[in-house]
């Protein structure tokens, strides 16, 4: 019963412009949303792929308060950065704009103003923090205040620090304003509501009995939101970033971030289709024909406004199609940590390309092999490395590089001419001829790291086959067998650069640059007759080169700065010990020595013995610094030690009289205090 479409529309979720895109984005949503543009291009399909940066919402206005600059400087910032990463790695958009476009702020504008008159909305009045300084409503994160659970601070929305309760503003006892620390007080206003109940009927059947096909944690997730009775919900806001809302009274309200984003899919592809009429058609095609396949590709934050909320934007609004599907991810943890921005958590993808140019492919590849498909997956460098070295390089590349060099030394370059086949040769063929109708049905439907495990197979076919027929071993005796085994193994590399153009791009191009291939189609895949004889190969190059360990390091080193970095931030002072009197405090005799000899104890790694000169007869004091400290750095140096301890024996019989005073730092480390000028040794510290 699979319906038969003429073309398909794909987005990928907007992002949002506050902040540059990292890998979690890459693997998430754009690197299998241009794998299937690419596979679909490929096929010769009728195919559209909508990106653009989602500029407005809270965050944006949040980091330029944070910066101290306007929110219009946020995202000019990072749409740029953002758009240009894209591209460095291959993300195919036809059309990749923003929605602080004039475009969009009409558009937009436009849909609601016809869902508002033909009475689809719903007024409502509610009582909302009021912040009387700044004459602004609050947004429930921008109101602070005690949890009424745990009493630790809390946000108007959610208790973070403390018991993680979900909570209204309201609960909050002694409410303040985040930015100006005023306490709010309530005031009513106004809103229009998407009155979604009215279309949860019409949801079930549509999802629950019409895409059961859906990936099973999109259809869960859905499933467990058409279970409960679905509420009214804002589609305004009191804010000031953001597109006014087109209704008479309504000052200083814009369209929640939520309705405006996803009709950006929709004005970005006007702006398209209106600049280039001729390539694209009308943008009512691409959203509107009952003969259009609609995908949106998102993270698994994303499930509920593609599945729900937009398609009853769209429903109320009566025009459009409805998504034929919805491939959602799962999370990709770093290192097995969450991803995280504010954290620095991260590799960004402009800082990639800096420290590892013209590597994209690299990162498209490893970010498919480990795509979080049904589960939330995990990025780790030494796996980076692993596969580049064991996969990329001794694979594909090798068995590539291999055939064009041979066909190089004994061809001149010029593909050789095809003998008869044994039934070896046949049956390699038939085992690489199976690799197409495979990797389309992963493809199809969207298992996209399955199937590029299946593109790698034609290489491994191809090594395995030039492994075992050994063509440099018959060079001398019979070069017709040397000229099919080459010819073979030639085709199979234009079918490689075939099959891994939707992955891998950049290697695709080159690849094909070498074999000189004209036509590339996915059709073609599977063919012997890629390469005619006699046809002039390029030059060979390497495809992929060797990771080497240095590299792996600096970027573990980074992220173990980080997270050092990170640790300092978060680090709070232990409570003051219980009181003591001046009398107990008296009792320590704490002075000063100046270190005349210091030097590590055999066997014992984390201690050092010192020699002091503590003004009377020396002294000798073992301290448990050796990790912290090269004995030469610390002789010389005035320290402070406790003199009336008694006399302390190590099991090796060394006897340590007194003991060296150092700070803890919060990560663990050792600072020996000292003191800010010279004194005489033995001087007390008082
Ligand atoms: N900016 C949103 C996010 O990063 C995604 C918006 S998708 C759109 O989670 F449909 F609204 F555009
Ligand atoms: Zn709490």
């Amino acid at each position: 019963m699979e319906k038969k479409f003429k073309r398909t529309t794909v987005t990928s979720a907007l992002p949002y412009a506050n902040g540059p895109v990292h890998i979690g984005h890459l693997a998430g949503v754009y690197v299998p949303a241009d794998i299937y543009v690419r596979y679909l291009r490929l096929k010769g399909e009728e195919v559209l792929f909508v990106g653009g940066s989602d500029e407005h919402g809270v965050p944006v206005t949040q980091r330029a308060r944070k910066e101290g600059i306007t929110p219009q400087d946020v995202v000019d910032r990072y749409h740029n950065i953002i758009k240009e990463s894209f591209k460095e790695f291959g993300i195919s958009f036809d059309v990749y704009s923003r929605t602080t476009s004039d475009v969009h702020h009409k558009f937009a504008s436009d849909f609601f103003r016809k869902l508002y008159d033909e009475g689809k909305l719903v007024e409502q009045s509610t009582m909302q923090f009021y912040d009387e300084k700044t004459g602004k409503f609050l947004t429930d994160r921008d109101v602070v205040g005690e949890c009424p659970y745990c009493h630790k601070q809390a946000y108007g929305n959610q208790c973070e620090e403390g018991c993680g309760r979900a909570l209204e503003p309201t609960e909050l006892i002694n409410p303040r304003s985040k930015e100006t620390g005023e306490t709010p007080v309530l005031k009513e206003t106004k809103n229009w509501y998407l009155p979604l109940n009215e279309y949860q009927q019409w949801l079930k059947e549509w999802i629950l009995e019409g895409h059961k096909e859906w990936r099973p944690n999109v259809y869960g997730q859905c499933k467990s939101w058409l279970d409960m009775d679905l509420q009214p919900r804002a589609m305004t806001r009191d804010l000031d970033w953001g597109i006014p809302v087109p209704v008479e009274g309504a000052d200083g309200k814009v369209l929640y971030v939520w309705f405006d984003a996803p009709i950006g899919y929709i004005s970005n592809t006007k702006e398209l289709c209106d600049n280039e009429p001729e390539r694209w058609g009308s943008w009512e095609k691409w959203w509107q024909d009952e003969d259009t396949r609609l995908l949106h590709f998102i993270g698994k934050d994303n499930i509920v406004f593609h599945c729900i909320i937009f398609p009853t934007m769209m429903k109320a609004h009566g025009s459009y199609v409805m998504p034929d599907n919805v491939p959602s991810n799962e999370f990709l943890n770093l290192e097995d940590d969450k991803i995280s921005t504010s954290r620095n958590w991260a590799v960004w993808l402009h800082e990639y390309l800096v420290d590892f140019p013209g590597k994209q492919d690299v990162l498209r590849y490893v970010l498919t092999a480990n795509a979080p498909e049904t589960k939330d997956n995990n990025f780790t460098w030494r796996d980076f490395q692993a596969r580049n070295n064991n996969e990329l390089v001794a694979v594909y590349g090798n068995f590539v590089n291999r055939a064009l060099v041979l066909t190089h030394k004994y061809f001149d370059g010029k593909v050789p001419a095809c003998g008869t086949l044994t039934d070896y040769d046949k049956a390699t063929v038939a085992e690489f001829m199976d690799v197409k109708a495979e990797v389309e049905k992963l493809l199809d439907t969207f298992k996209f790291r399955e199937a590029q495990k299946e593109a790698m197979n034609l290489a491994r076919i191809g090594n395995k086959y030039l492994a075992d027929t050994e063509p440099w071993k018959l060079a001398k005796t019979d070069m017709e067998r040397v000229g099919t085994i080459l010819n073979l193994s030639l085709q199979l590399a234009a079918n490689l650069a075939i099959a891994f153009e939707p992955f891998l791009p950049f290697s695709s191009e080159k690849l094909r640059g070498m074999l000189g291939m004209e036509t590339f189609e996915w059709n073609q895949l599977g063919s012997t007759d890629l390469l005619a004889a006699g046809h002039q190969l390029g030059k060979a190059e390497l495809l992929f080169e060797k990771i080497e360990d240095s590299a792996i390091d600096a970027q573990m080193q980074r992220l173990e700065d980080i997270k050092k970095a990170n640790e300092a931030a978060n680090y709070k002072a232990n409570p003051v010990k219980p009181t003591v009197s001046f009398e107990d405090w008296e009792k320590l005799d704490i002075r000063v020595g100046t270190v005349l000899e210091c030097e590590r104890v055999p066997k014992m790694k984390k201690l050092l013995k010192f020699k002091i000169a503590d003004g009377l007869a020396d002294r000798t004091i073992v301290s448990g610094i050796a990790e912290h400290y090269a004995p030469e750095e610390l002789v010389g140096k005035q320290v402070l030690f406790i003199a009336n301890f008694a006399p302390r024996q190590f099991k090796n019989g060394l006897v340590s009289e007194g003991m060296i005073l150092s700070a803890e730092n919060y990560d663990g480390s050792l600072a020996v205090t000292s003191l800010l000028r010279e004194v005489k040794p033995g001087s007390e510290v008082k």
